[in-house]
């Protein structure tokens, strides 16, 4: 698959079949994470690889409604914001962000189905998954990438919309 097929082709998976990932392509999409472009070259991000089911039981925990998709999903990989590693200020968020579509786009390209599950900005729910998985206060779970084999076919949909463009100035 092409980059600019995975871009138009991508979508959000909900519906999982219960089987591995091999570490070599966990690798893969964590290196497609690290690639994302970041304010300053920052990288202000770390990562957690969940595996075990009693990880991805907190992660229930923390966001209930993620039951549906979870217990299937055999990797989810948990993207953090160290502000220990933070250079430029109030860009952190922008960086997670990229690092987070660039492994959903790589879990796509390998052939598997990803979803983002929102941690940030819901206090709540950071501090709940802080406190399990012993994450300290300088560090903020950004999103968790939901990887594994999908159970659901999603159809091409046309997002494109001329409407919405404007070329040189801003245009009624
Ligand atoms: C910031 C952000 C938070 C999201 N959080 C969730 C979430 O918690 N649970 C979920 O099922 N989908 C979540 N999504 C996925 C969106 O619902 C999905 O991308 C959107 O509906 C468009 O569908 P598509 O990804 O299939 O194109 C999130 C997406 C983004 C960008």
């Amino acid at each position: 698959m092409d980059a600019l097929e995975a871009i138009y082709t991508r979508r959000s998976i909900r519906k999982f079949v219960m089987k591995e990932i091999p570490d070599d392509d966990v690798t893969k999409i964590l290196k497609a994470g690290m690639s994302a472009p970041t304010a300053g070259n920052q990288k202000p991000w770390q990562f957690i690889v969940l595996r075990e089911r009693t990880a991805f039981e907190q992660v229930i925990e923390a966001n209930p409604y993620s039951k549906q998709m979870l217990p299937d999903v055999p990797v989810a990989i948990m993207v953090c914001f160290d502000k220990n590693r933070e250079k430029y200020e109030n860009r952190w968020q922008m960086d997670c962000a990229n690092a987070t579509l660039s492994m959903l786009l790589a879990t796509h390209g390998l052939g598997y189905g990803g979803l983002w599950l929102e941690i940030y900005p819901v206090q709540e729910r950071i501090k709940m998954i802080q406190k399990s998985f012993g994450i300290p206060e300088s560090v903020i779970p950004f999103a968790l990438v939901a990887v594994g084999h999908a159970a659901e076919m999603k159809s091409y949909v046309e997002k494109y919309d001329e409407s919405i463009i404007h070329y040189n100035r801003w245009k009624e």
